[in-house]
């Protein structure tokens, strides 16, 4: 098999030729787009565009076997056993809410429990939070050892608690780290739990197998795996998505309405109400179909090859405390520097054009355990290259020695 190049993977993306100058490292906020995205939305409005599902036109009809060949490309790349798991929604937040909201009302009882861990995204956090508190639900919370792992034999004591849905993240969005995520799946099975994975930081990393996996919710947003914005997915297993009561009511979503009573579709309408981002969807598929040309090992052989470097280059600059271990990372270094505010080294990267985040990364308990008011975020993506890993490490360099003059 011939070998990854990098310069031929990254002419795919126009926005590049749009910005030379710039060193794009903000990859876990949002990925740029292949042509191969961009032209499958534009195709779609400009020869394909009718509303699904509703049409007696046979417009319509295109539009709306589109809009299901997506559903059941999503479906094939996930291994989902049925077309039907693959529910649309607007992102990873949404769909998060949907679980959240949809287990409160059937699955979850006044005195049960949930199981997060301390480093989930503000997404995996606060819709559990806005019903546990009104439910009387009680939410327990894996902490970190040390070097910032999760505390395993903690997990398993939590677990002992009888938890009735544990959530986690794939991938945190802070440190990089990869979570045994089949080991996590598999003890809380025993344990009885309901198994929720926010992929969002995941499905980029590696195609997830749901049958393999075997967890019962598996979520993650189309933006982040090289797809457009406001589209995700929600996959749940089919006997998990029948406890969902919807969290959206409207059109498409029923089979009957009268003003005394509603009665629902079957799945997945049920669980997707009002026109959906049709588009989207199509463009998601379009992501998946041409991400699938190259050989994601080769993609993250050469990310863990930038990794390498940048770790390498942080080794000999002072003054740097780095947060994300180097093993089981998939691409993302946290840091700081000294005392310095995150925000401020994150303002003299951008004077030279590197693109980083700064702050909490929508993660405040994890800071807070942390005791750290933020840090800056190196995201990298396979079609970084390794200019992009020496130009950044000059920019810091030059920002710290700005910052400590
Ligand atoms: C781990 C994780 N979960 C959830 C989300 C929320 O994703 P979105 O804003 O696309 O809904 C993000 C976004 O950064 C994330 O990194």
């Amino acid at each position: 098999m011939p070998g990854f190049d990098v310069q031929q993977f990254r002419q795919q993306f126009a926005f590049f030729q749009h910005h030379p100058d710039w060193v794009y490292l903000d990859n876990a906020a949002t990925m740029h787009k292949p042509q191969a995205v961009v032209q499958a939305e534009l195709e779609f409005y400009q020869i394909s565009n009718s509303n699904v599902h509703r049409g007696a036109h046979q417009l319509s009809q295109q539009a709306t076997a589109l809009f299901e060949q997506a559903r059941s490309s999503i479906a094939s790349y996930l291994n989902a056993a049925r077309v039907h798991e693959v529910i649309f929604t607007s992102g990873a937040t949404a769909a998060l809410n949907q679980i959240a909201f949809g287990l409160m009302h059937t699955l979850l009882q006044p005195g049960d429990r949930i199981l997060l861990t301390q480093l989930e995204h503000h997404a995996n956090i606060v819709p559990w939070q806005l019903h546990c508190q009104r439910h009387g639900v009680i939410i327990d919370v894996v902490p970190l050892t040390p070097d910032h792992s999760l505390d395993l034999q903690a997990y398993q004591d939590l677990l002992a608690l009888g938890p009735k849905v544990v959530s986690f993240s794939h991938i945190s969005n802070v440190l990089g780290h990869i979570q045994p995520v089949a080991q996590m799946v598999a003890l809380a099975k025993a344990a009885g739990a309901v198994t929720v994975i926010d992929g969002a930081q995941g499905v980029v990393y590696q195609q997830p197998d749901m049958q393999q996996l075997d967890c019962d919710f598996y979520v993650f947003s189309g933006h982040k795996l090289y797809g457009p914005t406001g589209i995700g997915v929600l996959y749940g297993k089919t006997s998990a998505l029948q406890l969902l009561t919807p969290l959206l009511g409207g059109g498409e979503m029923i089979e009957q309405v009268s003003f005394v009573n509603t009665t629902f579709n079957k799945l997945p309408f049920r669980l997707e109400a009002g026109t959906p981002n049709i588009a989207g969807a199509v463009g998601l598929a379009a992501a998946i179909h041409w991400l699938q040309k190259f050989n994601n090992k080769q993609l993250q052989q050469h990310k863990a090859e930038l990794l390498r470097e940048f770790y390498q280059g942080l080794s000999h600059i002072k003054a740097v405390d780095i947060l994300s271990s180097p093993v089981h990372n998939a691409g993302i270094v946290a840091l700081n520097v000294d005392t310095e505010h995150p925000a401020d080294v994150a303002v003299l990267l951008n004077q030279q054009q590197v693109a980083v985040r700064a702050g909490q990364h929508c993660a405040m308990p994890l800071f807070s355990s942390l005791q750290l008011p933020g840090a800056v975020r190196f995201s990298f993506a396979a079609y970084n290259t390794l200019d992009d890993v020496n130009r950044s490490l000059l920019a810091l360099e030059q920002a710290i020695e700005i910052l400590t003059a």
